[in-house]
């Protein structure tokens, strides 16, 4: 360890008391960040109770009574759409003694009954019947004063429901900013602009930190190069294994609030005569191409086809839209951390092409898939390394000084930038030190 790095250990153990974002600096982070209890507590506190959360997607309760448990952070909630047809986010608490009153992770009810003493909720939160009522006396009880608590906030954005835990603060389309429009590439690859999860859930863990969960460019032609070598191999070319920094067709991206992307759209774009060739071999392809350029105006439906719907983007702090399917980031521990993977569904295409869809998604990230457990295997092996805490900085620098701005909001640079884990870190930062 040479001096520069002590001095700031030091400095930084003082600190990080004081001010928890200072653990990351001039594009490095203290790996304290990653392994602290008390740092993962203040991260739940000031991140995952306070700022706007993904919950869920509208048509995973597209029935009245339908429901889904869900965490945010460490506060257990429910995901359902009433009687009323309003999608509301609950607390899954009983106002009664505090005892979980939803304990099915999915399913249609009427109303949601208590295990302990019985109080009864409609599917608004509203308390509907309390066991012995009389035993309260003259004492005046009111049903009204006891329905289940509502998320402080709830929004969605084009059928993804989320849910903040503080009633101040950036509304969802602010936190969002920008990074909507990228949103809106996952969804309008759908001719009808709609997308559904009805597919199930992939549901994983792994040994490791919450944050390693990010947007990397710079590790997929190392740490997956045998998967690039199966699809080269099946496509009869040569495995081309390294990314420049130099191709301004795939590029690192960072949008305000710690939302990043890996931006390939332009690379995709000048696959588009192959993706069309591809879909017109397909039941379905011909009339799918036709309702997207009789949905969107010429130059976007061109987009969006080549896109597939992968904007490749990382919402902060819990979700990822990548590939076909919507990414759902879980801390449990400091060092445990559960990943849902949510396939999704084009809402106006042939079965043929979502099967298609579920099948890519299942070659990548599903359960016997090829890059997730990559990743989970690294994020295990980074964490352990972590564990040698003598030099305790983990560098981020790549491409610092070098990013280019964009005057619709955001910044981009070469493909093995980390101007993504930045760009996540300085929304991290800005969020850790708000008392
Ligand atoms: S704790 Fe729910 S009814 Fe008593
Ligand atoms: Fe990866």
């Amino acid at each position: 360890m040479n001096q520069r790095d002590m001095h700031l250990t030091d400095a930084t153990a003082d600190a990080a008391w004081m001010n928890p974002g200072e653990l990351f600096r001039d594009g490095r982070i203290h790996s304290d960040a990653y392994t602290s209890q008390a740092i993962f507590d203040l991260e739940m506190a000031r991140i995952f109770h306070r700022t706007w959360l993904y919950i869920g997607h509208e048509s995973e309760v597209g029935q009245q009574g339908d429901y889904r448990t869900r965490m945010m952070g460490r506060q257990p909630v429910i995901m359902v759409r009433g009687s009323d047809n309003v999608v509301r986010v609950l607390m899954n608490r009983c106002r009664h003694r505090g005892a979980v009153v939803c304990e099915h992770s999915r399913g249609n009810t009427s109303h949601f009954r208590c295990w302990f003493h019985g109080w009864v909720y409609e599917t608004t939160g509203r308390l509907a019947h309390v066991e012995t009522p009389e035993a309260y006396g003259d004492r005046e009880f009111s049903y009204e004063d006891h329905s289940l608590t509502p998320a402080a906030r709830v929004d969605n954005y084009r059928g993804l429901v989320f849910a903040s835990l503080s009633p101040a603060g950036p509304s969802l389309l602010e936190h969002l900013g920008p990074a909507t429009v990228m949103i809106d590439v996952a969804i309008d690859a759908s001719p009808d602009g709609k997308i559904t999860v009805d597919q199930g859930v992939h549901r994983t863990t792994f040994r490791g930190n919450w944050k390693m969960v990010g947007m990397d460019g710079y590790h997929p032609n190392i740490l997956h190069a045998s998967v690039w070598q199966i699809l080269a191999k099946r496509a009869n070319k040569s495995f081309r294994d390294t990314y420049s920094d130099s191709d301004k067709a795939v590029r690192t991206r960072a949008f305000l609030n710690g939302h990043v992307m890996l931006d390939n759209m332009q690379q995709r774009l000048s696959g588009l005569d192959k993706r069309l060739g591809d879909l017109k071999k397909m039941p379905g392809g011909e009339d799918y191409i036709a309702a997207m350029r009789s949905a969107y105006e010429p130059d976007r439906a061109e987009a969006l086809i080549a896109s597939a719907g992968d904007p490749h983007l990382g919402l902060f702090p819990n979700v990822q839209l990548i590939g076909n399917h919507i990414r759902v980031i879980q801390p449990i521990e400091p060092g445990l951390t559960q990943v849902d993977f949510y396939p999704t569904r084009l809402v106006g295409v042939s079965d043929e092409i979502n099967e298609q869809r579920l099948r890519q998604h299942e070659f990548f990230y599903g359960p016997a898939g090829t890059v997730s457990p990559d990743d989970a295997e690294i994020f295990e092996r980074a964490q352990n390394g972590m564990k040698a805490s003598y030099t305790p900085w983990i560098d981020l620098r790549r491409g610092m000084g070098l990013e280019e701005r964009d005057p619709k909001g955001s910044i981009s640079g070469g493909i093995t930038y980390e101007l993504t884990q930045r760009g996540q870190l300085e929304a991290w930062k800005a969020l850790m030190a708000q008392a």
